[in-house]
């Protein structure tokens, strides 16, 4: 155990990270923090992302808000998977509506050769800073995270997002070795950013591999599974949960599986008990309600809420969330309620299981 920050006040989240019982199921939000909230608006007439990121105060601040609008049981740490990608060399920008731009896209072994170590404390000192001012701060625990090389590696490549992924996959198998050298670094780049953030507190991990569903699993296992089991190796002694997720990936859970995550995402289209079955009980698991459900009438949202809590109870080890991110558009009071229903709801059936036990 490397980590001595004490404990939070509410621990459910780490808990079911643990695949521990729980009074009721932990419950937050990815890219809880975000445009559907006016503050956040009104905070982003005068900041760009990247400006809100450099200042340590204002990051707290914008971290801070979901919790407390929703009485969520967990909070993330407001940054973007872009940001550690800047000292390594490359230049990107996040364009609204849009997603990250890169204007010196990796086309060539020359182009991996050149980007660089990362060192946080002299590179990203605001991260660290923004998540030691957390920690005074927050009764909940705090998710540091990272992008993952795949997800990092089709946006470093294609210069920014893609449907088909065409020239990242080109890359990969016309030119094994280059493709083998950026997993790598971005690994190495992982671990050492990762590393740092639970170093100044952060209580749990997330590695976002957005889209890496796009793999068949043949081809997982081949090109990013073996880095994937290196970055997950790299902070095992950290002794913190370990969450593992992307979209699309219902033919990839049984490799997320045996990779070395503690806590595996699962997106809408795979039911929680086939998740459970194709992870044969190895890991916890995180999510699913599709983010278009928020949308839905009340009645609809509740019962599909209520879908995966009936299920998620039966075992230990669910964290409850989207199945992927919060959409802009989002009525913030939908959050709220659907938060609270999670809470109070899952209390009673848990409460119920076991009285019946
Ligand atoms: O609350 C949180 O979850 C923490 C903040 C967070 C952001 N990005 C802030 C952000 C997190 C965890 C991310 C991760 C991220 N960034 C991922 C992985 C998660 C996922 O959604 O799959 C990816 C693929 C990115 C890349 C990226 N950055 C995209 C696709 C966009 C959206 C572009 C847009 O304008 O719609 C961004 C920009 C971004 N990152 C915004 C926020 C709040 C919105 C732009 C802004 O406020 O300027």
């Amino acid at each position: 155990m490397i980590k001595g920050f004490g404990t939070v006040k509410n621990d459910l989240f780490l808990r079911a990270c643990r695949g521990e019982r729980v009074e009721r199921l932990p419950v937050w939000y990815m890219r809880q923090a975000g445009r559907y909230q006016a503050e956040y608006r009104e905070i982003r007439k005068n900041f760009t992302l990247e400006e809100i990121c450099l200042d340590p105060t204002l990051c707290a601040k914008v971290t801070m808000l979901p919790v407390e609008q929703l009485n969520v049981d967990a909070a993330i740490l407001f940054s973007d998977i872009m940001i550690p990608l800047g000292p390594m060399g490359v230049n990107y920008s996040l364009v609204k509506d849009k997603g990250p731009e890169i204007a010196n896209p990796i086309r060539s072994l020359h182009d991996v050769e050149q980007l660089r170590k990362i060192h946080p404390e002299v590179d990203l000192p605001h991260v660290l800073e923004t998540i030691r001012l957390l920690k005074q701060q927050l009764d909940v625990p705090l998710i540091g995270f990272s992008g993952a090389p795949f997800t990092l590696a089709s946006y470093m490549i294609e210069g920014g997002p893609s449907r088909n992924y065409l020239l990242t996959k080109t890359l990969m198998y016309e030119a094994p070795a280059t493709w083998e050298l950026l997993m790598d670094k971005l690994g190495d780049m992982v671990v050492t950013y990762l590393r740092a953030q639970v170093m100044v507190g952060a209580d749990a991990v997330q590695i976002f591999d957005s889209w890496v569903g796009s793999l068949a699993p043949a081809d997982y296992r081949r090109y990013v599974r073996p880095v994937m089991e290196k970055i997950f190796a790299g902070i095992k002694d950290l002794d913190v949960p370990s969450i593992y997720f992307g979209v699309n990936t219902g033919e990839l859970l049984a490799d997320f599986s045996q990779i070395g995550a503690g806590v595996v995402g699962v997106d809408w289209r795979v039911p929680i008990q086939s998740a459970r079955e194709r992870t044969r009980g190895m890991v916890s698991l995180q999510g699913n309600l599709d983010p278009a459900l928020l949308f839905a009438p009340w009645e609809v949202l509740q019962s599909r809420a209520k879908e995966i809590i009936d299920e998620a109870v039966k075992e230990p080890g669910l964290v409850f969330n989207l199945g992927h991110g919060v959409l802009p558009s989002v009525d913030p009071s939908v959050l709220q309620k659907l938060t609270a229903f999670i809470h109070e709801y899952s209390e009673k059936k848990i409460s119920e299981l076991s009285k019946a036990r």
